[in-house]
C-alpha cells in the first residue's frame, strides 16, 4: 500500500456544501484576512460580502479576539464541561442575557447553529414531559427554513436538497408554508406588506394534530439560507399570538440574525417579539472558534429543577460545551462589538444599503430584491440551464472580481461584515450590478 502523502492532491478533503469536481478543477483558496478583506492564494483581495458564512460580523483577524485566544491557550486549554466550571463561562452567559431582552435569562452552550438547534428542539419537547405534558412531542418548522444539518435541524427545516438524500428523517414533523413569492411583495424595502395571514397555517396544523400533540414552532425570524426571506409585517407576532393560545413553544433560530445583524442585538428585540427559546451560533464568537448558544425562559429552565438536588435535570450536553478557548473568543467578540458599538450599527448602515441594493431593480434577469438591517438578496430569474444555473455563474465571476457572496437558487445573498463603510457598499453595488448584466 502506498503510504507517500499525495500532498499536493485536492482528493483527500471531502468539502463541505462544496461541487467537489468543480471546485478541485480550479480551486478557490483563502490565505489571509483582515478586516473585510481576505487574501486569496494568488495574492488577490475579495471584499467579505458575506461576514465569511453570515458569522465574522466585527471583519477578521480583529486583535483583540486574536489576543484573548492566544492567553486563553496558555492559560487553561480546556476544561470539563460536566460537573465542573470555569469562570469565563459564567462571565459569558451573564454578558449574553444581558443583550437579551425579556425573560430569556438562561443559556446552554453548544458548538455550532446545528447543536444548538438539536439543543432547543430537545429541550422543548423534554420541557412539557417535566411539566406532565408528554404528549406534545411534534416539531412544527417552516418550507424553506435552515436548521443546520443534523437530524432535527434538517426535518423541521425546509430546503429541500438537503433533505431529500436522508431518509426518512425524525417521525413527527411538520411544516408551516413558507412567506416567499406573493407578486405583491417584490421589491419590498424591508419587512413586506403582504402575508401576516400566513401565520395562520399554523392553526391548519393545529387542527390537523390536535395542539396537545405539539411542542413547539421553529422559524428563523429572517430566513438566511432561504434567500433572505423577510417576514411579512405583523407574521411573527401572528405566530406568537397562535402559539400561546395553544400552549405551543416558539423558537427564534437567529443563527444569523443574532448578533447585529438587523441592527439591533437579536430579533427578538428587531421584531418586537419574545420568543420562548432561541438559537444562535456564529457571531457568537465572530466566526473565529466554533461555539453556540441557546438562551431559555427562566419558565423553561426552572422547569427542570426538580427531584433529587444532586440529579442532573437535562441528560444533554457537548464536549466543547462552554470550552474556555471558545468563552475567551466569545467575551472578546462581546468587547470588540460593544467598544465598535457594531449590535446597533446596522441600523445606521441600512437606508443607504437597501438604496443601494434596489438600485439594481433593472438589470439584466433581475426578479425581486430583499432586504432588512445590513443583509439583503438580489434574485435572478431561473435561466434556461436551470435553476442555480444563474446564481452559480454569478457567485464564480463575482469571486473573480474580488467579491464574496452566498447563493441559494438563483438568489444573490450578501450579510457584509458590520464594520463595513459606504466605499465598500458602493463596491459591492457596482460589481454585483457588472456581474449581473454580464450574465446571460
Ligand atoms: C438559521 C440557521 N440555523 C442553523 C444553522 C447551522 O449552523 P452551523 O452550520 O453552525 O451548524 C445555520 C447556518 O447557516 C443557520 O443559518
Amino acid at each position: 500500500m502506498d503510504r507517500e502523502p499525495q500532498r499536493n492532491s485536492l482528493d483527500a478533503y471531502w468539502m463541505p456544501f462544496t461541487a467537489q469536481r468543480q471546485f478541485k478543477s480550479n480551486p478557490r483558496l483563502f490565505t489571509g484576512a483582515e478586516g473585510i478583506y481576505f487574501k486569496t492564494s494568488d495574492g488577490r483581495d475579495v471584499l467579505d460580502g458575506v461576514s465569511a458564512m453570515w458569522c465574522s460580523n466585527a471583519g477578521h483577524c480583529r486583535p483583540r479576539i486574536t489576543e484573548a485566544i492566544r492567553q486563553q491557550a496558555g492559560e487553561m486549554d480546556y476544561s470539563p464541561a460536566f460537573q465542573i466550571g470555569h469562570p469565563k463561562a459564567f462571565e459569558l452567559a451573564n454578558r449574553l442575557v444581558a443583550l437579551m431582552p425579556g425573560g430569556l435569562k438562561h443559556v446552554f452552550y453548544t458548538n455550532s447553529g446545528s447543536e444548538s438547534v438539536e439543543t432547543a428542539l430537545k429541550m422543548a419537547i423534554a420541557y412539557h414531559r417535566v411539566r406532565g405534558e408528554g404528549s406534545r412531542v411534534r416539531l412544527i418548522g417552516r418550507e424553506k427554513g435552515y436548521h443546520g444539518v443534523n437530524f432535527g435541524g434538517m426535518s423541521v427545516g425546509g430546503m429541500v436538497a438537503n433533505r431529500k438524500m436522508f431518509g426518512t428523517l425524525v417521525a413527527g414533523v411538520d411544516h408551516l408554508r413558507h412567506t416567499h413569492g406573493d407578486p405583491g411583495n417584490f421589491f419590498s424595502r424591508g419587512e413586506p406588506e403582504h402575508g401576516a395571514e400566513l401565520a395562520d397555517d399554523l392553526e391548519r396544523l393545529c387542527a390537523l394534530h390536535d395542539p396537545s400533540t405539539i411542542a413547539a414552532v421553529i422559524v428563523e425570524p429572517v430566513q438566511g439560507s432561504g434567500g433572505v426571506i423577510v417576514p411579512p409585517k405583523g407574521y411573527l407576532k401572528r405566530l406568537r399570538e397562535i402559539c400561546d393560545r395553544h400552549g405551543i413553544l416558539l423558537i427564534f433560530d437567529e443563527v444569523i440574525t443574532g448578533f447585529g445583524r438587523l441592527g439591533t442585538p437579536f430579533a427578538v428585540e428587531y421584531f418586537g417579539v419574545e420568543p420562548d427559546l432561541v438559537t444562535t451560533a456564529k457571531g457568537i464568537t465572530n466566526g473565529v472558534i466554533p461555539m453556540g448558544a441557546v438562551f431559555a425562559q427562566t419558565k423553561i429552565y426552572e422547569a427542570f429543577l426538580q427531584g433529587p438536588p444532586n440529579a442532573i435535570e437535562f441528560f444533554h450536553g457537548y464536549t466543547y460545551s462552554g470550552n474556555p478557548m471558545a468563552c475567551a473568543a466569545a467575551l472578546a467578540t462581546l468587547d470588540t462589538y460593544e467598544e465598535e458599538g457594531l449590535l446597533t450599527r446596522a441600523a445606521s448602515l441600512a437606508k443607504y444599503w437597501e438604496d443601494g441594493l434596489h438600485s439594481l431593480r433593472n438589470h439584466r434577469n433581475v426578479i425581486d430584491i430583499r432586504n432588512i438591517g445590513f443583509v439583503g438578496a438580489v434574485e435572478l430569474a431561473t435561466g434556461p440551464g436551470g435553476p442555480t444555473q444563474r446564481g452559480f455563474a454569478a457567485y464564480l465571476k463575482l469571486y473573480e472580481a474580488g467579491l464574496l457572496c452566498r447563493t441559494t437558487g438563483d438568489s444573490i445573498a450578501f450579510a457584509p461584515p458590520l464594520i463595513a463603510e459606504h466605499k465598500h457598499i458602493d463596491f459591492l453595488v457596482d460589481t454585483l450590478g457588472n456581474v449581473i448584466n454580464s450574465i446571460d
